[in-house]
């Protein structure tokens, strides 16, 4: 009997340590859409942490009187009584004013993030085009084509046209607040101020095939000078080739068929297939966040991108010279 209990008690116990490890692996994460960094989601976030506080409040109070009731009655049943009028309408009115409570923030929440108008000069127009598997990030007032990075100011305002060429994506960067679809055939845009600097991991929200995981995008929130200096950088034609083995690369990226699905500025002409490689080198992740950008996994994927990203668009170029993958390794990783 004894040992019965013991064994029950250990259960127990084991149960609460796993459903407590549960949890906190669940706070690991680094996505996070209460710390937001904008205007419009700070608004929501208040109201997710109103909702929140109200519903605790509820549940005290729910423990405090189940506990009491516990207590005070725990010897048996209180015999039972006939109605209690004015209990009932306390425990019909509470409940009625907290929805009235949350119905009123949450429509003037809705009305208050509802503008989606991002007009005037200063305002910093992004189009982001979901393709499987990856973002293509454009700033058409500044000339600039990335991939799967977004660099953005803080204190701006900021237009994000979003659209699709296959399938229906979806933007999610937590942090942002906001959360929209990309749609082929239509665009949606979606307008904020970022006010706080940092590096935000975003991904695609929206079932898109077997790589849906792997459509990761990063968030550069910037002070506006660093934001100038980077799209400066970003706007200019590639590093030209300044050793023998970079030239080999380059005339490797242009004869293979590389050149007919990406464009490196000033050296090939503008494709829209697949990730503009311009400054690819300044890029830290390759294979839409799949892998870091580094000399090992670069060589893998040239050789074999289907292996660490499989249903990827990309050939391999296993069948390459070894020199030849050597040189086209280096000439990408010059590209600053
Ligand atoms: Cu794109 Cu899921």
């Amino acid at each position: 009997m004894r040992h019965q209990q013991d064994r029950h008690k250990r259960g127990t116990f084991l149960l609460f340590a796993l459903a407590v490890v549960l949890l906190v692996t669940g706070c690991t994460s680094d996505f996070n859409a209460l710390n937001s960094v904008t205007d419009r989601g700070d608004k929501i976030a208040w109201l997710t942490n109103l909702s929140f506080i109200l519903s605790f409040i509820v549940m005290g109070m729910v423990f405090v009187l189940l506990i009491f009731a516990l207590i005070r009655f725990r010897s048996g049943a209180p015999s039972t009584r006939e109605g209690n009028t004015r209990l009932e309408i306390i425990w019909t009115a509470l409940p009625a004013l907290l929805l009235i409570v949350l119905f009123v923030f949450t429509v003037r929440t809705v009305i208050n993030t509802s503008d989606n108008h991002a007009e005037g000069a200063d305002v910093l127009h992004v189009t982001i085009t979901g393709k499987q598997w990856w973002w293509n990030v454009e700033y058409p007032d500044l000339g600039i084509t990335t991939a799967n990075v977004l660099h953005l100011p803080v204190d701006r305002p900021v237009a994000i046209t979003l659209k699709s060429t296959d399938v229906i994506h979806s933007l999610w960067i937590p942090e942002i607040g906001w959360k929209l679809d990309n749609i082929p055939g239509k665009t949606n845009t979606l307008n904020f101020t970022l006010h706080q600097t940092g590096e935000f991991d975003g991904a695609c929200a929206e079932f898109c095939g077997v790589q849906h995981a792997w459509m990761r995008i990063k968030l550069y929130a910037q002070p506006g000078d660093a934001f100038s200096s980077w799209a400066n950088a970003a706007a200019g034609n590639a590093i030209p080739p300044d050793s023998q083995i970079l030239q080999n690369g380059k005339s490797v990226f242009l004869t293979q068929s590389c050149a007919s699905c990406h464009t490196i500025k000033g050296v090939s002409e503008v494709t829209n297939v697949g990730p503009d490689l311009t400054h690819f080198a300044s890029r830290e992740f390759i294979g839409g966040g799949v892998v870091e950008n580094n000399d090992a996994n670069l060589e893998a994927w040239l050789r074999d991108p289907s292996a660490i990203k499989p249903g990827v668009l990309m050939p391999g170029f296993n069948n390459l010279p070894d020199e030849e993958i050597k040189a086209l390794l280096a000439y990408l990783r010059s590209l600053k």
